[in-house]
């Protein structure tokens, strides 16, 4: 495994942000940096200005944030928006920052709700710029960034590449995944900074020198060269616990069957990850991360069967397709698919402790339930926990509409007897917030 990871470059926990949208081509990529933020599980409202307003609209950002969207400091007067919104945040992120945006803060106007915010607020500012080369390398622009960051604002360097027209050159947004990255660093080191103020001393992280492993993400199992059995985990919750471990200090290996590269991106620097495809290279990468680990949690989806035989080749749709054949194949029935079982890797790391020195491995499972006419949820996930034995298992609702309550999403922990230890619920990253903290304190 890899050396334990670099100092967290994201924040612990879930962060009030202010995303502000100006006034620029790229305000069409402000959903994707929501959409990260709050994947990362963070809250976030977003305050546009009104040029933003011609380039995206208002409902799409409401959409997206969860919140809805005002631009002017007239429109709710009742409730003092201007100083509230700026007084909520823990962090404003404009992105993208006009020129007009970058000036107007520069002379410290505040005529909308954004640049008023600004002024009220006593978080961190990031901005990331996005505009023509010629308005970037301006003497005003550049005097402008220069006082911005005299100011403690942190102004992210835009990229150099095409620009909106055949041109290209320097004053591209950057990729909302830099943007987003950047901004999050900037909140980790100042809330390391008011911790650091406020004990008067850096604590040990309560994972320093664990190592923890986490699988995530689902399994394909492959039928032929094109085609695979597999499912819908996106590995979110997964990623976002592997980085909650990381943030609390831990090494953390993420075994990470088919996860798209917009979720791993959600990992803070210095998490190992091992790229799988199948149920048994699932369970070959998980048993190998865990010869010296102390905790692994197994939020992957892994494929129960597999295919019994793999084709070679790409299997036809009437069975017989040669080249040269003049029958373009005959209507046959599809042949049925035969399945053999996976490994329970879960099962396996119970009844097989992993470790090579002997020592052990808290062993923590998840479970997605329906229910049915046979039980509920609770029922048949108390009836998986004695089943699978491990040290906890997280138990979730799935399905259209179904949950423990009124939240974005819960779970229940329950011990290897079914009993519940906690509860859990909010957005993906409070779960996974307070599952860290669970093991953290099993582990204590
Ligand atoms: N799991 C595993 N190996 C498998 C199947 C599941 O390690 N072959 C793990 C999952 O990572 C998860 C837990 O077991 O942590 C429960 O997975 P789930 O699919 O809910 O359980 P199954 O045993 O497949 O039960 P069922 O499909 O009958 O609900």
């Amino acid at each position: 495994m890899s050396s334990s990871p670099q100092r967290a470059a994201t924040p612990t926990g879930t962060r009030r942000v202010v995303v502000g949208v100006s006034g620029s081509i790229a305000a069409y990529k402000a959903p994707f940096v929501v959409r990260l933020l709050r994947a990362a599980g963070h809250e976030v409202r977003v305050v546009p200005t009104e040029a933003a307003l011609r380039f995206i609209g208002a409902p799409a950002l409401a959409a997206v944030s969860g919140h809805p969207v005002d631009t002017g400091v007239f429109d709710d007067p009742a409730a003092v928006e201007h100083v509230a919104v700026g007084e909520w945040a823990e962090l404003v992120l404009i992105a993208p920052a006009s020129a007009d945006l970058l000036a107007r803060l520069a002379a410290g106007r505040a005529d909308d709700l954004l640049t008023a915010t600004v002024l009220t607020a006593t978080s961190p500012v990031v901005v990331a710029p996005a505009m023509h080369t010629q308005m970037w390398l301006n003497a005003a622009t550049v005097e402008n960034v220069a006082t911005l960051r005299r100011r403690g604002v942190t102004v992210i360097e835009p990229d150099s590449g095409r620009l909106t027209g055949a041109d290209s050159g320097v004053g591209r947004f950057p990729e909302p995944e830099r943007v987003v990255a950047e901004a999050l660093a900037v909140l980790a080191e100042a809330h390391a900074e008011v911790d650091a103020q406020g004990t008067g001393a850096t604590t040990e992280p309560d994972l320093g020198r664990r190592h923890v492993v986490v699988s995530a993400g689902g399994t394909r199992e492959p039928l032929d060269p094109v085609r695979f059995l597999g499912n819908r985990s996106s590995g979110r919750l997964g990623t976002l616990i592997a980085a909650e471990a990381a943030r609390h200090g831990a090494a953390v290996t993420l075994v990470a069957a088919n996860v798209e590269a917009d979720v791993l991106s959600l990992l803070p620097a210095g998490v190992e990850v091992v790229t799988v495809g199948t149920a048994l290279e699932l369970e070959a990468a998980v048993r190998s991360a865990c010869g010296d680990a102390d905790a692994v949690i197994m939020t992957a989806a892994v494929a129960d069967f597999r295919p019994a035989v793999v084709s070679g080749t790409k299997i036809k749709k009437h069975g017989v397709d040669a080249p040269g054949s003049s029958e373009a194949g005959h209507s046959t029935r599809p042949a049925p698919i035969e399945l053999v079982e996976n490994p329970d890797v879960l099962a396996g790391l119970v009844a097989q402790p992993p470790r090579a020195d002997g020592g052990r491995t808290l062993v923590v499972g998840f479970a997605a339930e329906t229910g049915d006419a046979t039980g509920d949820v609770l029922a048949h996930g108390a009836a998986k926990a004695r089943r699978k034995g491990a040290d906890l298992l997280a138990v979730n609702a799935v399905g259209d509409g179904v949950g423990f309550g009124d939240v974005d999403s819960a779970v229940v922990v329950l011990d290897r007897e079914g009993e519940e230890v906690t509860r859990v619920s909010g957005s993906k990253g409070h779960i996974a917030e307070g599952l860290v903290n669970l093991i953290a304190a099993r582990l204590a």
